[in-house]
Order: C-alpha cells, then sequence, then structure tokens
C-alpha cells in the first residue's frame, strides 16, 4: 500500500458532493429574473427572499445587500460607531469582521478564542473593556453559536452594541432560539462557499425598527422606502442585492434545513469515529447549541500520532486520498500585514492611533488554532455514512504509512490547498 501523494490509488475514487449545489429550482428561478427585465435590486425575488430568510431565523427585519461584509459595515454605521470607538472581535475569524470596523473609522481589539467552540469567551471579552468600547462583533465561528447566555447581558451591562456575525451559521440555533435574535443586527454572507450561496450575496437582521430603517437607507442611497428615486435623507451607497442573486438565494435557503440535518448527522458520525483515533480531536458542540449547522468541521492535529508529520504536509497527503481538507488559517487576524501600524488607514480624527499594539499580540489560543488545525468544508458532510468513513479511513492510511511519509518529505513543508 502507498500513499496516494507518493503515487499510490487515492482512498476515494469517487469525488465528495460539490458546493455550490443547484437544480432545475435555480435554472427556473433565474430564468423568471431574466424574462421579467427587472433585474436589479428591486425585483420582487428580492423582497420574497427577505422575508423567507427573516422568516425562517424568527425575525423582524432583513436588509439584504450586496455582499457578508458590506452587511456588518452597514451594522456598525447604523449602530452609530465612529472615530476611535473600540469594537471587541476574536482573532480567529475572517478578515471582513475587523476591516468593517476599519472601515468605520473604528478600532479593531482582538480576544482569544475558547478552543472548544473556536469562539469568542464571555470572559476574554469583559477583560477587553475599556472607556472607549462601543461594540462587541461575536463570530458564530463555523456555524457554532457564540455563548448566547452571556453576551447579551454582557453587552447590555456595559452599555455596549452587539453584532451577530453570522457568516457561517444560517440556521443555528441556540436553546431553541435562531441566532439574530440575540445581538442589535446579526449579518450573514452568501458567498460561494456559504450554507445558503448565490456566490456573493449578504444579509442584515434585526428586530430594532429604527435599525432596520437606517441600514435600509444605507444601503439605497439614503432614499426612504416610500420616498421617491431621487429624494435622499441621509448618507448612503448602492449596496443592493440583486434579483438575480435573490433567485439563487431562495431555492438555496429552501433546500438548507434537509441539508443542515445531513450534515449534522454526518458530524456526529465523524465525531464519534475520530473520538478514539489518536493524534486527531474535534471538540463536541456546546449542548446549548442546539442546530449547529457544521459549516466547517475543524480537526485538531498532534504530528507526534504520526511520526512527525507535519501538520500541512498531512493535509496535502488527505487531499491526495481524495478528501478534500485545508490547514486552519495561517495566523490570527492580527498577524496580517494591514494590522501594521504602517498599513492602517488614516482616521479623520486621528484616534485610531489608539494603545493597540498589533504587532506585540500573542493570543495562545488562536495562534495553537493556526497551528494544528484543519479544517474540512461543510459539502463533505452532505453525502453518506460510508462517505464519512472514507474521511477516517484516509487518515487511518497515512498514519499507518507516515513513517515512510516522514522519512521522505522532510517534514513542516507548507501546501495550500484551495
Ligand atoms: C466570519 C465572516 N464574516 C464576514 C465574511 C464576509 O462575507 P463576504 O465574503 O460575503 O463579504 C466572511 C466571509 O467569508 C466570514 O467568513
Amino acid at each position: 500500500m502507498r500513499l496516494a501523494i507518493q503515487g499510490g490509488t487515492p482512498v476515494r475514487a469517487k469525488p465528495f458532493p460539490g458546493w455550490p449545489d443547484y437544480g432545475q429550482g435555480e435554472k427556473d428561478s433565474l430564468l423568471q429574473v431574466l424574462r421579467s427585465g427587472s433585474w436589479g435590486g428591486y425585483n420582487k425575488k428580492v423582497e420574497e427572499f427577505e422575508a423567507a430568510f427573516a422568516a425562517l431565523h424568527q425575525v423582524k427585519h432583513a436588509i439584504s445587500c450586496a455582499n457578508g461584509t458590506v452587511a456588518l459595515e452597514v451594522a456598525l454605521r447604523s449602530l452609530g460607531l465612529g472615530c476611535g470607538d473600540e469594537v471587541i472581535v476574536p482573532a480567529i475569524t475572517f478578515v471582513a469582521t475587523a476591516s468593517a470596523v476599519l472601515l468605520c473609522h473604528g478600532v479593531p481589539v482582538f480576544a482569544d478564542i475558547d478552543p472548544a467552540t473556536l469562539n469568542l469567551p464571555p470572559q476574554a471579552v469583559e477583560a477587553a473593556i475599556t472607556p472607549r468600547t462601543k461594540a462587541i462583533v461575536v463570530v458564530h465561528f463555523g456555524g457554532h453559536p457564540a455563548d448566547m447566555d452571556r453576551f447579551p447581558e454582557l453587552a447590555r451591562h456595559h452599555g455596549l452594541a452587539l453584532v451577530e456575525d453570522a457568516a457561517h451559521a444560517h440556521g443555528a440555533v441556540w436553546r431553541q432560539t435562531p441566532v439574530g435574535n440575540f445581538g442589535d443586527a446579526a449579518t450573514f454572507s452568501f458567498q460561494a462557499f456559504k450554507l445558503v450561496t448565490s456566490g456573493e450575496g449578504g444579509i442584515l437582521l434585526t428586530n430594532s425598527d429604527a435599525l432596520a430603517e437606517k441600514a435600509w437607507a444605507y444601503c439605497n442611497h439614503g432614499r426612504r422606502k416610500l420616498g421617491g428615486w431621487f429624494e435622499h435623507f441621509s448618507l448612503g451607497s448602492n449596496y443592493r442585492m440583486t434579483g438575480f442573486q435573490a433567485a439563487l438565494l431562495g431555492e438555496q435557503l429552501a433546500k438548507l434545513p434537509v441539508q443542515s440535518r445531513t450534515r449534522q448527522a454526518n458530524a456526529a458520525r465523524l465525531r464519534s469515529l475520530v473520538s478514539s483515533f489518536p493524534g486527531l480531536r474535534i471538540a463536541e458542540p456546546d449542548p446549548r447549541a442546539t442546530s449547529h449547522p457544521q459549516y466547517l468541521v475543524t480537526l485538531r492535529y498532534d504530528p507526534e500520532e504520526f511520526s512527525g508529520v507535519g501538520r500541512d504536509e498531512f493535509v496535502a497527503a488527505l487531499v491526495a486520498e481524495g478528501v478534500p481538507a485545508e490547514p486552519a488559517y495561517p495566523h490570527p487576524l492580527y498577524r496580517n500585514p494591514l494590522f501594521r501600524r504602517e498599513h492602517l488607514p488614516p482616521c479623520g480624527c486621528g484616534t485610531w492611533r489608539s494603545p493597540q499594539n498589533y504587532e506585540s499580540l500573542y493570543l495562545p489560543e488562536s495562534e495553537r488554532l493556526c497551528r494544528d488545525g484543519i479544517w474540512l468544508p461543510h459539502y463533505l458532510l452532505l453525502g453518506t455514512a460510508r462517505d464519512v468513513e472514507d474521511i477516517v479511513e484516509a487518515c487511518d492510511k497515512i498514519q499507518k504509512l507516515a513513517p515512510g511519509l516522514a522519512a521522505c518529505s522532510g517534514s513542516g513543508k507548507s501546501a495550500k490547498v484551495r
């Protein structure tokens, strides 16, 4: 037996389910928009999708927009974030969580993650609060809701705004309440890999009438819903979603509940198989997370159990065996060049020159995840129990043949998966 990366036969000859997933429904719906002649953001499918997304999350208002990044920016602007206001964000997230703060001239303050859920722990956030703190952005990372018992209460107690970045967490539920109900606003992404996708797209949910009005106006050049096209009451931009995006999203959303159940069942199978596997770990979700849609499964890797084969080499071997996987972020967000003093954008009033010195930051759990974390994407979990067994079989094969891999490759080489 030889590893596929060394010319052997891969464990998986058959590909895993692909993503995005589409069928006749998406094609028909796109054609309806095409034939309607109303291709832009005022197509009725946009409003229909907003209503369906709000209903699924049991939230009063939904404002669709061009992507998840602008959804975050609009949420923060609508909450009044301004020059020098500090916003606590996790160090493990996509750049948009923090760059949206910078775009509003605010100051991202990074906090470390809980290694089990990869979410912000309330105590780390509380420790980061200063008199300049204005908001907390929690990310429901990988689909696992952040601690929604503690954060709303913490935000209220300190007079802070709370935003849920739910880019990974479509349909996630905490103690029977869908995400989107805990913060002042919640934002979602419909980017190509997301659980509900139109290639690009985003939405903001809120139960606040005032915030919904501001957010809608910001996405629509400062118009009012019942005002004229050339009447602008406040500063805004054009962040609208198109009819084509909404056509795809309506169909995608209808499939989410079934797909989510399949993913959760397969994720549970995978956790149970991995629980007795030396050198790999998957944390159990918090039992209060009553629905965790499994945008990502995070494996923690111990090279000691794989004859010293480095994490990136293991991932490359796994991909060669036919299992799409990738290493976790290469570094916590604060290590990106963007957060070097010379690269930070200038702010009109200059108050971003706060005590933040990102270059000296070292948040141990975030750093550890970047060294030993491996991500399996959600669409691997859309297949059968056999598919899940193949993932573990591929890991097992690599472990058995790891001494040979370690000997001939020299460990620690990096491989970018996608
Ligand atoms: C946690 C998180 N927040 C925000 C975004 C931004 O979404 P978009 O790519 O739609 O702008 C992403 C995108 O991947 C994300 O992962």
